[in-house]
């Protein structure tokens, strides 16, 4: 059988390096990085999809600065709405379906239980509108299209929390964390696992359309995402970590505004895809077997 062919935008960042890896026996993936497919520049992206014949469409590009994008409304718009729309105009002028990744910020956090695809999105901040923007430029162009919103992207590549602190654990004694948010920290390995199931489902005829949430698997707030890195981190160095205070949002003032509750409800895409999420401890483990090598003990 032919390889499967994944054709991903966003090659250089968190879940884009991630599908990159999905390549293997029985799957080709071209990435293509912002220099090879501006997302903003609509005959790059239609030629792009015409160059590279592929079952399945992935967009892991966006404008991902969440505080610089309440300044930079017009290019975060550019990318994260129009970008999603031009490559949905032209996966239906080609005929290829489409996953685009999407984010809980879409939400404004107030639920208190998790968000389930049928709850009504009311962003709270640039980005987050920007966002839902792209996704409804995608539900409006494209029928073959997954929506799939995650939370919380870590990778062993990229700019991320887990790096933030790392970076910071060493620099500093003591580091304030927000402990008033909720929300489900995900590999971006995970994400490429899920969206490899997509990409199996459109090859056997079994792909369901529409929007999906899929995070990983147990909520935390960013003090105990803080608390597992660190735990993580001192069991491979023997370094001491350093003292993790919590303190409310209202005490760590920052440009855009977040959602209270990034929760996520993930039986959807269980039902239809049978993705079930995945304890993000052990991504987070995989992450640090990159970031943080185990330290070997002389002998
Ligand atoms: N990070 C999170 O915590 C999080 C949470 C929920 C949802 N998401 C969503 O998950 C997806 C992937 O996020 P991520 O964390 O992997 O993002 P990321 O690491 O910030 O990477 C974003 C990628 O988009 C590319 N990009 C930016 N503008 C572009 C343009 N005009 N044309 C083409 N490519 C462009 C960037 O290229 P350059 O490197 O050249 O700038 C980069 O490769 C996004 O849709 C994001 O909204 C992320």
């Amino acid at each position: 059988m032919a390889p499967m062919r994944i054709l991903v935008f966003g090659r250089s960042g968190q879940v884009g390096d991630a599908l990159a890896g999905l390549n293997g026996p029985g799957v080709a993936v071209t990435a293509l990085s912002r220099v090879e497919a501006d997302l903003a520049d609509p005959e790059v992206v239609a030629a792009a999809i015409e160059r590279h014949p592929a079952d399945l469409v992935v967009n892991a590009a966006a404008y991902t600065a969440v505080d610089r994008a309440e300044d930079e409304p017009g290019l975060a718009f550019a990318v994260n709405r129009d970008g999603p729309l031009f490559l949905a105009r032209a996966c239906a002028r080609a005929g290829r379906p489409l996953v685009h990744i999407s984010t809980d910020y879409v939400f404004d956090g107030s639920k208190p239980m998790p968000y389930d695809e049928a709850d009504a999105p009311c962003p709270l901040n640039v980005y987050g509108a920007s966002k839902l923007a792209g996704e409804m430029a995608v539900a409006g162009t494209l029928d073959r299209h997954v929506i799939l919103r995650t939370s919380w992207v870590f990778a062993s590549h990229g700019a991320n929390f887990v790096k933030t602190m790392l970076r910071l654990g060493t620099q500093r004694p003591e580091l304030a964390i927000v402990a008033d948010q909720v929300g489900c920290p995900t590999p971006a390995t995970d994400i490429a696992r899920a969206v490899l199931r997509v990409a199996m489902a459109v090859r056997d005829g079994s792909a369901r359309w529409g929007t999906f949430h899929f995070t990983g698997r147990e909520a935390t707030t960013w003090f105990g995402f803080a608390q597992a890195i660190f735990t993580e981190a001192e069991r491979r160095t023997g370094a001491p970590a350093p003292r993790l205070r919590p303190i409310s949002t209202a005490e760590y003032p920052v440009r855009a505004r977040r959602p209270a509750n990034s929760r996520l409800d993930c039986s959807h895409i269980g039902l239809a895809y049978g993705i079930a999420p995945a304890d993000w401890r052990a991504g987070l483990a995989a992450a640090m077997d990159v970031l943080c090598p185990e330290r070997v003990a002389a002998s």
